[in-house]
């Protein structure tokens, strides 16, 4: 870092307008919190101070000069960036604009199955053909982790008009691709490289953490720093280090989807995230990794229960984990990670943060503390207690190693007329929507591609062995492609 990581410019800068005897004739209305609401009753006037729109010395998101500039080139410098744009639409903006400004219509996108729904839609506001790639997933928790260099190449070699190869850093749970060689080869074969960093923002500040997205060398990357780095909720940023990038191009994608309204509470917030892990990151992801072992162990130590380490991910193929979250295997107690997670919170007042059919995961920070992963034990040794002896649970992952036919691209199937139909009578229809089962979290499918009986049975297969489908539509029903309208729509649609 080359950089005064010590200073917050946008952060000071509204802090001395609150302070200030300014008199508001903008937005918001709230005019400084002179309004008075219940809400201000609880947090206190000090946060409606915080909460100016762009007034004169405050810069503007849009086009920043100024302390906005300047707080992005300390964030850029913090995170092994040449750029860093600040975002108030969470990493969900951020991988909207990533895709949208760099993948053209018919263009080509490389990516992983078990992309987060926001690259499934970036797919639909782009007009790209996504040519995906399955992720491992782990046979005994159904789980999709890491990417398979070799899986990569081949997409590579098999589509080498493709434009950019998109990679997650890490995945939900912490599983590793090897990014380094993923990010060489896209290269070599001129593709840019784009990450979905959601809830890697913590990575580069730590050795005994996987390398980042902009260590590895990729292009692109959105981070959320409000999952792991302690800035508010959809605070984000989206970092750039490349030449190949349109920054004109990228800046006014993120000016489309970007409010003309942004939070100065989340921008603040970015700025003080990123000073307290510049300044003391280090040295506490590293007490937070010794911590997360050590209870890791003593989770082990409870019957029935198992707490996944590096060595799991590893022996699975991945390249790397990241030690700051726990993922807990409760299934051998006869009850699911559903049952789990709410008898955590319910009876034992300790909030998860997901659960999946075999297990439940806590993302750890540096703001968790001993007596949190004490609680956590204490309650998990109740639950053993309580549930020790049931019989195991059943449920076996079922893999599919294929991905449906397509019939067309996500955004012709999403402007496409639709009619609604029972789930169970959709063999041969184009799906209008996406489907997805969890765990694992991945697609089954996705709008434009053709929804086989197979696909009908293993949604069918997966909801009886307790996974969650999600789509728009309600239980048991799908939207789909209406044909008899489609001929004539697609005679009056050219889409480019
Ligand atoms: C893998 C992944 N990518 C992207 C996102 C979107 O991030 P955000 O919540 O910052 O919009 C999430 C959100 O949970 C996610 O899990």
């Amino acid at each position: 870092m080359d950089k005064d990581q010590q200073k917050t410019p946008f952060l000071t800068k509204l802090i001395e307008y609150a302070n200030s005897d300014i008199v508001s004739h903008d937005v918001p209305g709230h005019k400084l919190g002179r309004i008075g609401n219940d809400l201000e009753d609880y947090v206190g006037e000090k946060t409606f101070r915080l909460d100016a729109n762009a007034p004169r010395g405050l810069d503007n998101l849009n086009r920043p000069t100024g302390v906005i500039k300047e707080a992005s080139e300390l964030m850029a410098d913090a995170f092994d960036a040449e750029q860093a744009y600040f975002l108030t639409g969470g990493t969900t903006l951020g991988i909207l604009a990533m895709i949208m400004s760099t993948v053209r219509a018919k263009e080509k996108i490389i990516m992983p199955r078990n992309v987060h729904k926001s690259a499934i839609n970036a797919l639909i506001f782009s007009g790209a053909v996504p040519i995906f790639v399955q992720p491992h997933i782990d046979p005994e928790l159904g789980i999709a982790n890491h990417l398979e260099v070799s899986e990569v190449k081949k997409a590579i070699e098999a589509h080498p008009d493709a434009k950019c190869v998109f990679a997650i850093n890490p995945t939900y749970f912490g599983a590793i691709s090897d990014l380094k060689t993923i990010v060489e080869l896209a290269h070599e074969n001129n593709m840019i490289v784009m990450c979905d960093e959601a809830h890697g923002s913590h990575l580069g500040f730590s050795d005994r953490l996987p390398l980042s997205a902009m260590q590895a060398g990729a292009d692109l990357s959105s981070c959320s720093l409000h999952k792991t780095l302690g800035s508010l909720t959809q605070s984000s940023i989206l970092l750039v280090n490349s030449e190949n990038v349109d920054h004109l191009r990228l800046r006014s994608t993120i000016n489309m989807l970007q409010s003309t309204s942004p939070s100065s509470l989340l921008m603040a917030s970015l700025d003080a995230s990123r000073k307290t892990f510049c300044m003391e990151g280090e040295e506490r992801l590293s007490k937070l990794i010794d911590m997360a072992n050590d209870t890791r162990k003593r989770i082990n130590k409870i019957p029935h229960l198992k707490a996944l380490d590096k060595d799991y991910f590893k022996m699975l193929g991945s390249f790397g984990y990241d030690e700051t979250k726990l993922i807990i295997k409760v299934s051998n107690l006869g009850i699911n990670g559903f049952e789990a997670y709410r008898e955590l919170a319910d009876i034992h007042h300790v909030q998860m943060e997901l659960a999946e059919t075999h297990l439940i995961l806590a993302v750890l920070s540096i703001g968790t503390r001993q007596e949190d992963l004490d609680a956590l034990v204490d309650a998990l040794q109740i639950i053993s207690d309580k549930y020790s002896g049931q019989k195991l649970m059943p449920i076996k992952p079922k893999v599919r190693y294929t991905f449906p036919e397509v019939f067309t691209r996500p955004r012709e199937a999403y402007h496409a007329p639709k009619k609604y139909m029972p789930l169970t009578d959709a063999a041969g229809e184009i799906a209008g929507e996406s489907v997805m089962i969890y765990p694992p979290g991945i697609p089954i499918v996705i709008p434009g591609e053709i929804i086989s009986e197979d696909i009908i049975n293993e949604l069918d297969f997966y909801k009886k062995n307790g996974s969650t489908i999600l789509s728009d539509t309600e239980s048991g029903f799908i939207k789909v492609i209406d044909k008899t309208e489609w001929i004539k729509w697609e005679k009056i649609y050219e889409d480019e």
